[in-house]
């Protein structure tokens, strides 16, 4: 599963949170190249289990900071470094158990209650998140505090993350341990975007457009071949046939997006009249892929982009060829997603908006060689139901996945999609196939 390359889905929290599911997040490319690069090189610098510290202390603050700063951030460990901020020098820090707010005066400096320095267990940078979880362990500490070799602080391991890598077996890393993240780019400014993102640390790039059968999606990719050989990953699209598939594969993407039309909040079948049903398209380009394989030996994986609601949905489009596949909705709909979540007539809701409606206002993916500007929307802005954390949410929705290929009796994906026997329903069928005709106890439903 991948991310929608969207204001309103792909950002460094979501990015981190579903590498740490196996997915990848494509970082949305319709803000400035500074913004977008300092997103990927955050996921980058995330070190699962070692928090930058966000509750510190200077050593004159006084007690009544130190309940301030509590009642902010909820945080029981606190540093003290010599100028208060989160990287500065190592004075000693602050906990629960070194204080009585009953006992003690308000105005008392921090200096004269923290736990210094020298009574406390520190790492040097080079740690592993094992070795501290070991020193922790052996040290019965809640919180090591892992410096820098000037005495900075860097990070805090702290005991209750102990299980983090053990919770997130699926987890994407690259050879530095470090999350596998995504960025989309467009075919107008490469030249400055392409070489700050990679320099930034993304892993794999992607040409986001809404018409990848175009002159400009080859161009961008030639400059990135010449720039960078093979060593940058890059996929294109949008395509929804033969045609579409076969020219940029020709054109060295390493992988392809499938699908226009489709997206929840899209508009463009409506205003423009062109794009395909999804699994029509899905089913031709799938083949051309293959045609494409037996020709030249090379597989250039597809990825269905849009249009899933249902779980049963991810799994049809792999049935259908997809190697694997992006989604918008689905993820905006969670707690990562980088949306404001609302009560709207008691009912949670995030807010999803399309990256070719006014308030995206992405005309990089929609221009077509005219004025720098978006001239009709091809989206719409919206509320999607808030599903809560990606974590379960991922989770749930695999299990479906899986259950389902295991009714296929197959193990995997390439199984999948030689295996499994599509059917063509009727609208009668689409009824049958949920509860009818009974009358529900509760109209608390979630089945899907
Ligand atoms: P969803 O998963 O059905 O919500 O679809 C997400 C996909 O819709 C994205 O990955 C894009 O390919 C596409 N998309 C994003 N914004 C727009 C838009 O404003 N108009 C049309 N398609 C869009």
């Amino acid at each position: 599963m991948v991310s929608a390359i969207m204001q309103s889905v792909s950002n460094d929290k979501m990015a981190i949170a579903l590498a740490k599911e196996g997915g990848v997040s494509f970082i949305y490319g319709s803000q400035s190249v500074e913004d977008e690069a300092a997103m990927v090189a955050r996921v980058k610098a995330y070190k699962a289990g070692f928090v930058v510290s966000d509750s510190n202390l200077q050593p004159t603050d006084t007690l009544a900071d130190v309940l301030n700063l509590y009642e902010e951030k909820g945080h029981n460990a606190m540093a003290v470094t010599e100028d208060g901020t989160a990287n500065g020098k190592l004075l000693g820090i602050v906990t629960g158990r070194d204080y009585r707010v009953s006992r003690m005066s308000f105005d008392i400096p921090v200096s004269q209650f923290m736990t210094p320095l020298e009574k406390l267990i520190t790492a040097p940078e080079t740690t592993t998140l094992k070795e501290a979880n070991d020193i922790i362990w052996e040290h019965k500490l809640n919180s090591l505090p892992i410096v820098d070799k000037n005495g900075c602080l860097m990070y805090f391991v702290f005991r209750k993350d102990y299980t983090e890598h053990k919770e997130n077996p699926n987890e994407i890393l690259d050879a530095d341990k470090r999350y596998i993240v995504g960025a989309g780019i467009n075919t107008l400014d490469y030249e400055q975007r392409v070489p700050t993102l990679v320099e930034a640390g993304a892993d794999v790039l992607c040409i986001d457009s809404s018409e990848g059968y175009s002159c400009w999606q080859k161009k961008t990719l030639d400059f990135i071949r010449k720039k960078y050989g093979d060593s940058v990953k890059v996929g294109a699209g949008n395509v929804v046939d033969r045609d579409g598939f076969m020219f940029l594969a020709e054109a060295g993407a390493d992988f392809i997006k499938v699908g226009i039309g489709g997206g929840s909040i899209c508009i463009t079948r409506e205003t423009k009249g062109i794009g395909r049903g999804q699994a029509t398209a899905l089913i031709e380009v799938a083949a051309a892929r293959d045609e494409y394989f037996e020709k030249t030996g090379i597989y250039v994986p597809i990825c269905s982009d849009g249009g899933i609601v249902h779980d049963y949905h991810m799994t049809l489009a792999l049935a259908m060829g997809a190697d694997f596949m992006m989604l918008g909705r689905y993820f905006a709909r969670f707690d990562e997603s980088p949306t404001t979540k609302l009560n709207i007539n008691g009912t949670y809701v995030k807010e999803y908006w399309g990256e070719g409606s006014n308030r995206a206002r992405n005309w990089q993916r929609y221009d077509l060689g005219g004025k720098s500007k978006l001239s009709f929307e091809e989206g719409v802005d919206s509320y999607v139901t808030y599903a809560g954390p990606l974590k379960d949410n991922v989770a749930k929705s695999l299990y479906k996945v899986k259950s389902t290929m295991c009714n296929c009796g197959v193990t995997n994906i390439p199984d999948l999609q030689k295996n499994a026997k599509l059917t063509v329903v009727s609208s009668t069928s689409i009824v049958e196939g949920g509860y009818h005709d009974v009358m529900l106890k509760s109209t608390v439903q979630n089945n899907r």
